[in-house]
């Protein structure tokens, strides 16, 4: 039986767990399971490493950044990024970490701006949030060769403020909440933004995909503004996961 599963803290509802057991049924792949492995500390993790049979498996928070040190090697994103979602277990036992957030995004929003006819050329970005989902975002960005600016709740060098938005949202047609801001239970909440300087040329990308129709892409709809929910890149990111643990 191949191994795979789950690392993080807590883990009470994993997208994960039924997409892959969910796909193994489908498919009918039946040498294959999908667990959850519950570990508060990540000092647990070489031991799940030393169980026969794993293949891989995927890391969410808190754990994303603290499972560099038990890597070989990370591929090129993962290192930009500095973050691992994916970690494959290779036939001579060492370890290769990735980071398939980014392969979700990036994928996604090329296939989006193709669905819609729009090119990339001049795109200029605001990515909403500064936390790691932010910096898959924004690696996959560069690597399109869109300009961007995070906007973040603390003024830095590197950021502009919520403030800042009303100046510069007319240059920046594609704006991506990277925030966990909208997210069930609280989805009345919507990033604090100046929605009614949005234009048919805007998208609005949300990362959160629960629910399905967030505040933030409402409120985008009401000014004509396309929208798009981190579902896909939530589906791609596992089906790139799998992809890299068949190789
Ligand atoms: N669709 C997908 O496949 C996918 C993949 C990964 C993550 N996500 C989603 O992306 C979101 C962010 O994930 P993450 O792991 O980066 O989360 P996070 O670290 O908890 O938060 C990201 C950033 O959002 C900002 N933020 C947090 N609370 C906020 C608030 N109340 N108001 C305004 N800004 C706030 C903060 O930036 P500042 O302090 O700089 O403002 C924070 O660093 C989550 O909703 C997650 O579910 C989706």
């Amino acid at each position: 039986m191949n191994r795979y599963g789950l690392i993080g803290f807590p883990l009470t509802h994993s997208f994960s767990k039924r997409y892959f057991t969910d796909k193994f049924d489908r498919e009918g792949i039946t040498d294959s399971q999908y667990d959850l492995f519950e570990m508060p500390a990540i000092t647990a993790l070489p031991g799940l490493l030393a169980l026969p049979d794993l293949r891989g498996i995927n890391v969410t928070i808190p754990h994303k950044q603290a499972v560099l040190p038990y890597l070989d090697r990370l591929d090129a994103s993962a290192e930009k990024i500095g973050a691992v979602n994916v970690i494959k277990l290779e036939a001579d036992g060492s370890r290769t970490g990735y980071n398939s957030d980014y392969y979700g995004f990036r994928q996604s929003l090329v296939d989006w701006l193709t669905l819609l006819g729009r090119s990339s050329d001049g795109l200029k970005a605001l990515v909403l949030g500064t936390g790691g989902a932010s910096k898959a975002v924004t690696v996959a960005l560069s690597d399109l060769k869109i300009s961007y600016r995070y906007v973040s709740r603390t003024k830095t060098t590197d950021s502009l403020t919520y403030d800042d938005i009303p100046s510069v949202i007319n240059d920046y047609s594609l704006i991506i909440n990277g925030s966990p801001v909208g997210t069930y239970p609280n989805i009345d909440e919507a990033p604090v933004l100046p929605y009614q300087l949005l234009t048919d040329r805007h998208l609005l990308y949300d990362l959160v995909y629960n629910p399905i129709e967030t505040k933030f892409m409402k409120l985008g709809l009401d000014q004509g503004a396309s929208v798009h929910n981190g579902l896909r890149m939530l589906e791609l990111q596992a089906e790139k996961a799998w992809e890299i643990w068949q190789r």
